[in-house]
């Protein structure tokens, strides 16, 4: 797996995505930077809690940031994009649809696996062998598959995802995309890598990342 931040700067690391997005160090150069909020390389190193300002985020965009060394989805999603996360047509075509393998903090096993309905956070790597996914937020854009609604789509063999990191039946991923520890410390600003300081989850009590 090739993650663009490895050994970069922080330019490298952190992006907002409002389409299907490729490789990570091509499209680092393209999209437009956030310039706050960034750990220092010391907490990073240590694998400590990233911050990231929610507000930056219009409905359909993506912002990745770096934690631990992987790379992490943080998606605004929309309205629609919320309510087509129960449509029983899509849930019979998943493979979780009710998150039961555990994939995911107690605090986001829910319908929409976050905290909140609008904001999901997930571990960008896929759970087959560890390709970064595309997003894809709009089921009426360009899409690489048919009869599908967007979401995730994966380029090494084709494992497909819903905008919650759900996966499609008959594809190789075997998992859900992972959810890694968050919470909100404001109306506007998520922490990635504590859980809520009421709860105990031990990110390596995840069953594949
Ligand atoms: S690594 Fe994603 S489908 Fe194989």
């Amino acid at each position: 797996m090739t993650i663009g931040a490895t050994g970069g700067t922080r330019r490298d690391f952190l992006y907002i995505v409002t389409g299907a997005a490729a490789a990570i160090g091509t499209l680092a150069a393209a999209v437009p930077m956030i310039d706050q909020m960034e750990p220092d390389a010391s907490t990073l190193a240590a694998g400590g809690p990233v911050d990231f300002d929610l507000s930056k985020l219009q409905p359909g965009q993506q912002a990745v940031v770096r934690w631990r060394s992987r790379p992490i989805f943080i998606v605004n999603r929309p309205a629609a994009a919320i309510k087509t996360l129960q449509d029983p047509n899509l849930l019979a075509r998943l493979s979780d649809p009710k998150s039961s393998e555990p994939q995911q903090p107690p605090y986001a096993d829910n319908w929409h696996r976050s905290i909140k309905p609008e904001y999901s956070v997930l571990v960008g790597i896929c759970t087959h062998l560890g390709c970064i996914p595309m997003f894809y937020p709009d089921p009426s854009g360009s899409l690489p598959t048919t009869d599908w609604l967007g979401g995730y789509f994966c380029p090494c063999h084709g494992s497909k995802y819903d905008l919650a990191g759900r996966v499609f039946n008959g594809v190789p991923a075997p998992y859900n995309l992972p959810v890694p520890p968050h919470h909100l410390v404001s109306n506007t600003v998520i922490r990635i890598g504590e859980n809520p300081p009421d709860v105990i989850w031990d990110f390596s009590s995840i069953a594949q990342i």
